[in-house]
């Protein structure tokens, strides 16, 4: 004999559960979507030829040469990535006090930047301007005989950086480096030559973050920057309020779009700056992020590509228009999966 559901009230008013009981009705009400088209994938660049090199610290990102990025991308733009972020790994005898290698039209960036641009012009390009993959000393900008970033100077040396990298074709140059005035320095340079719609992207809130460690050791500034920290410019990760004043700031001086970074530990602040400012706001699934993960799926500890997806949807939950991850391709693979298997 059945047994009868037991009657018992009150009932719920309002019963969640509903709305979740069916795939189909999970699939309505849903909030916030990842697409391929919030991917931008950061990638490291070698000198010479047919180079490849894995990242310990950061298992399944490799660095390459020029002409093994240019192959690769291929299947990137196929995938429909929109942009790649570029960073250079310099050889030691290329660097130097003032980093002039960062202006060098010949450096790696600018060189791979048209390689890119020539194989595939709709593929967007980011830039990184900074000065640490061109210092001896791995800090973002030039020194005083104190060891003090000069703000000024090194806003000189970025934006003969950022023009060099418009001049080889980059669509977007992308001022890391956390100098004060920088956006409307290279704003204003850009417009003098002409380049009116090369776009900035601010790494507006960029926070002096331990989880950048493998990221250094991915373009060798690590060893460079030995003990040395980036407190006295990047952003204490006490601050938050502090975050909406730098984009304030760089929304002022002209930038297109601004970033938060890191990105997973610093959601809260991605979601202030979108709420507060509603322009395209980025944010930066940083390597030491990448790499937790990494180090979690190889234990066996966690699940890998239903996590990459979470975290990477937990950023447009939070506000973000799109993230720069090391896990771009894996995830736009893993999204076009999904679309097929929704399609049948
Ligand atoms: C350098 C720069 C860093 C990252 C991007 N650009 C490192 C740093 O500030 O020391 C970190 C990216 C990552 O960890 O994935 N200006």
């Amino acid at each position: 004999m059945a047994v009868a559901t037991p009657q018992r009230a009150p009932y719920p008013a309002t019963r969640l559960r509903r709305n979740r009981a069916h795939a189909w009705s999970r699939r309505l009400v849903r909030e916030h979507a990842l697409t391929v088209n919030d991917l931008i994938y950061p990638v490291f660049v070698l000198d010479g030829e047919n180079r490849r090199e894995a990242v310990a610290s950061m298992p399944g990102v490799e660095r390459l040469s020029i002409d093994l990025l240019v192959q690769a991308a291929a299947e990137w733009v196929a995938l429909g990535i929109p942009a790649l972020a570029l960073f250079p790994v310099t050889p030691a005898g290329a660097k130097s006090l003032l980093a002039e290698e960062a202006w060098n039209p010949d450096a790696i960036a600018q060189r791979a930047t048209r390689a890119l641009k020539a194989a595939y012009p709709d593929l967007g390009i980011i830039t990184d301007v900074a000065l640490d993959p061109f210092t001896v000393h791995g800090q973002d900008g030039i020194l005083d005989d104190n060891g003090y970033v000069l703000n000024d100077v090194s806003v000189e040396a970025l934006v003969k950086q950022a023009l060099s990298q418009a001049e080889a074709g980059a669509d977007i140059v992308a001022p890391s480096d956390m100098m004060d005035g920088r956006i409307g320095a290279i704003r204003q340079a850009l417009e003098a030559a002409g380049h009116v719609n090369v776009g900035i992207l601010s790494y507006a809130a960029k926070y002096a973050s331990s989880y950048y460690g493998p990221f250094r050791d991915a373009v060798g500034s690590a060893a460079n920057l030995k003990g040395g920290s980036k407190l006295g410019y990047q952003m204490d990760p006490g601050n938050g309020a502090e975050a909406l004043h730098e984009v304030a700031l760089d929304l002022a001086e002209g930038a297109d779009m601004v970033m938060v970074k890191p990105g997973m530990p610093y959601l809260d602040v991605v979601k202030a700056v979108k709420d507060q400012f509603q322009v395209p706001t980025f944010a930066y699934q940083v390597s030491g992020e990448y790499a937790m993960h990494v180090a979690a799926f190889e234990q066996g500890w966690l699940k890998r590509d239903a996590v990459i997806l979470e975290s990477l949807l937990a950023f447009k939950r939070a506000g973000a228009d799109g993230i720069l991850t090391y896990f771009a391709p894996e995830a736009a693979r893993l999204l076009r999966a999904a679309e097929l298997d929704s399609a049948r």
